[in-house]
């Protein structure tokens, strides 16, 4: 069985100990669970792909307690320092150049030149991340292609004794990743919708950001391999847009008008409410024998451009799933 700890002094003291020994300890963060390794350890990092069963192309978001910590190992610009004083701590993950002497194991950054930064903002992680005094590597806690865990129950079912420790700190409040940004070009390309809105980053940078030219040539060139298609899959198919569920669907609905008995991702069609059920509700049907959860539309403004991204990937053909 895999040890679970609520989350006190002792716990964090222990995680950090398990860190710095080159463990892995899942523990919660304000958008998912990310399933943690010492980033400048490559046994550690390669711990995490083989618990994930994640291809090793793939590189890692890199976590710190402040951003001062991040910017000892990545270059930041002028728009960096911008968005970071703004969203940090927060749900905004920012791809930059790493710096030569940045000590990251080359795992983390899939051998790139460049390196995806955040700082948390759930204080727990924050104090996990300041007790173990290194950055610390972490994808979401789930196997690769699976739904993001949002609670540590979804951890120890979908990772079980792959990880040693996994801190409870209650369902994840925002409850989708962090928005990704890449900053290595002269312009700021979103890699990943996510719990920051794109509106904001704009508004944040008086200029709109990027659209990622996701081609199929550039998801084979594994640039950001999390913009593979098929991806969040759980074992039931997915069906969008659907007004209401056909006879052997299941139903996620959104907002008031909802029929009645659906799991409602937000009753009073709130986008922040939704994106913090998605995936707990994807969970709960994925487990209820339907062969297919039929989703209501969601706007496709805000944290909704997030949630539409997450459910197109949950939707998409299996074929090239990992
Ligand atoms: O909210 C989150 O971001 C969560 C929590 C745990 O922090 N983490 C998370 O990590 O979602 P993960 O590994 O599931 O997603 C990382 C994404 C991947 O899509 C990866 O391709 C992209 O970040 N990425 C990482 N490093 C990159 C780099 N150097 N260049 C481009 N994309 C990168
Ligand atoms: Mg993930």
């Amino acid at each position: 069985m895999v040890k679970i700890l609520p989350i006190n002094d002792d716990a964090l003291d222990e995680a950090a100990a398990v860190l710095r020994a080159g463990g892995l300890v899942a523990f919660p963060t304000e958008t998912v669970y990310g399933l943690g390794a010492d980033a400048t350890d490559s046994t550690a990092v390669a711990r995490i792909f083989e618990a994930k069963k994640r291809p090793s192309f793939n590189p890692l978001i890199c976590h710190f307690p402040t951003l001062h910590k991040a910017w000892e190992r990545v270059a930041a610009d002028p728009r960096a320092h911008r968005l970071a004083s703004e969203f940090w701590p927060g749900a905004l993950t920012m791809v930059l150049p790493m710096r030569p002497d940045s000590g990251l194991s080359p795992l983390v950054s899939a051998g790139l030149p460049t390196a995806a930064v955040r700082v948390p903002a759930d204080p727990r992680a924050q104090a996990l991340l300041a007790r173990c005094m290194r950055p610390v590597a972490a994808p979401s806690a789930n196997r690769s292609g699976a739904i993001s865990p949002t609670t540590a129950r979804h951890v120890a079912d979908s990772l079980g004794d792959a990880v040693d420790l996994i801190l409870d700190g209650g369902p994840c409040p925002v409850g989708v990743e962090s928005t990704i940004l890449d900053l290595t070009g002269a312009e700021t390309v979103l890699l990943r919708p996510g719990g920051v809105p794109e509106e904001d980053l704009s508004a944040c940078l008086g200029t709109p950001v990027t659209p990622t030219a996701a081609t199929a040539k550039e998801r084979e060139a594994l640039k950001s391999p999390g913009l593979m298609r098929s991806h969040y899959a759980p074992n039931a198919a997915v069906r969008l847009n659907a007004a209401f569920p056909g006879d052997d669907e299941v139903y996620l609905a959104f907002g008031p008008d909802a029929p009645a008995g659906a799991l409602n991702l937000s009753e009073r069609g709130d986008l922040r409410e939704a994106a913090a059920n998605l995936f707990a509700h994807l969970h709960a049907l994925d487990t209820a024998d339907a062969a297919t959860i039929a989703v209501a539309p969601i706007p496709e403004t805000g944290l909704g451009r997030a949630i539409n991204d997450r459910l197109r990937r949950a939707a998409a053909p299996r074929e090239n799933a990992h």
